[in-house]
């Protein structure tokens, strides 16, 4: 574990522009379950999966009956509002502040990323404390809404600030299309990288596991690395699409990478 800390820091160091593609992985240490790994939401509880593949279609038809059910129960991930940064966010957001990391494109709706202090976050699926209106794609902050009143005086849907569209959570769900904005930037990023880190997440989910894929096919092109950061091999490790895999906790192995990267910079001018 040691030799891969250090081939990482290395390899960080050597980047011109680094980014992270994060997933739920790097949450689970936050209490925060994720979705395809051993005690995942999805792996307990696969009619719960059934049902999400379900929302959108659900806010398409009826947008109050949506509202309803999403302020009817406690979020699947739990209470975000109570959810802090772990080892593993910290870290990312130090490289960031090192000038190393340059952005971070991730899956988790859940805030952390921007609560450990990244500044350059995309967040491909969207984002639990945001909501977004489906005419104009304005994002507005969820707590600027009083969601439950409007429940009680039936006033749901609520709507746009801006152009009075209807808003949904930003939550992008399954067969919805990830916001024009989020996508443009997320190819953007990928498309400048030398070197990806690809932290707790199982790939599966498309069309972002495509583009640690597209990185990989501009490898021809330049050298980027795409290093995978998680507690098990992937369909990325599998196919060789990533370089190499460090294999363990985010919360344990991102901290000692940054460690490894101070280490390296007392002795090289960087
Ligand atoms: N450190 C490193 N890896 C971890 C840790 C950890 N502490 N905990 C879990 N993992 C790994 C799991 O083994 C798994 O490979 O992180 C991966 C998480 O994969 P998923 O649960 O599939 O989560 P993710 O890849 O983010 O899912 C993508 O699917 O359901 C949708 O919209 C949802 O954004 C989500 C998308």
């Amino acid at each position: 574990m040691k030799d891969s800390i250090k081939r990482v820091a290395e390899d960080l160091m050597k980047s011109k522009y680094a980014i992270a593609l994060t997933g739920a992985g790097i949450s689970t240490e936050s209490g925060i379950p994720d979705f395809r790994g051993p005690s995942g939401i999805w792996t307990r509880d696969p009619e719960a999966e059934k049902r999400a593949y379900r929302s959108y279609a659900k806010f398409q038809k009826d947008p109050k009956e949506y509202w309803r059910d999403r302020l009817s129960g406690p979020s699947l991930l739990g209470d975000l509002d109570k959810a802090t940064p772990n080892a593993g966010h910290y870290a990312l957001a130090e490289l960031e502040g090192m000038g190393i990391l340059k952005c971070i494109i991730t899956q988790n709706i859940d805030n952390l990323h921007q609560k450990a202090g990244s500044k350059k976050v995309l967040d491909y699926h969207g984002n639990a404390f945001k909501l977004r209106c489906v005419s104009c794609g304005g994002r507005f902050e969820s707590r600027e809404f009083d969601l439950d009143r409007l429940l009680i005086e039936d006033q749901l849907p609520p709507l746009c600030q801006r152009c009075g569209g209807v808003l949904k959570s930003d939550i992008v769900h399954f067969h919805e299309p990830i916001p024009t904005d989020m996508a443009q930037q997320s190819l953007e990023e990928a498309g400048k990288c030398d070197l990806m880190l690809i932290c707790g997440t199982s790939a599966v989910v498309y069309p972002f596991a495509l583009l640690p894929r597209m990185a990989k096919e501009r490898q021809l092109g330049k050298e980027t690395i795409l290093i995978e950061i998680n507690a098990e091999p992937t369909p990325l490790t599998e196919e060789m699409i990533s370089d190499y895999l460090v294999q363990g906790k985010t919360g344990q192995i991102l901290p000692k990478i940054v460690e490894e990267v101070r280490r390296m910079q007392l002795f090289t001018k960087k």
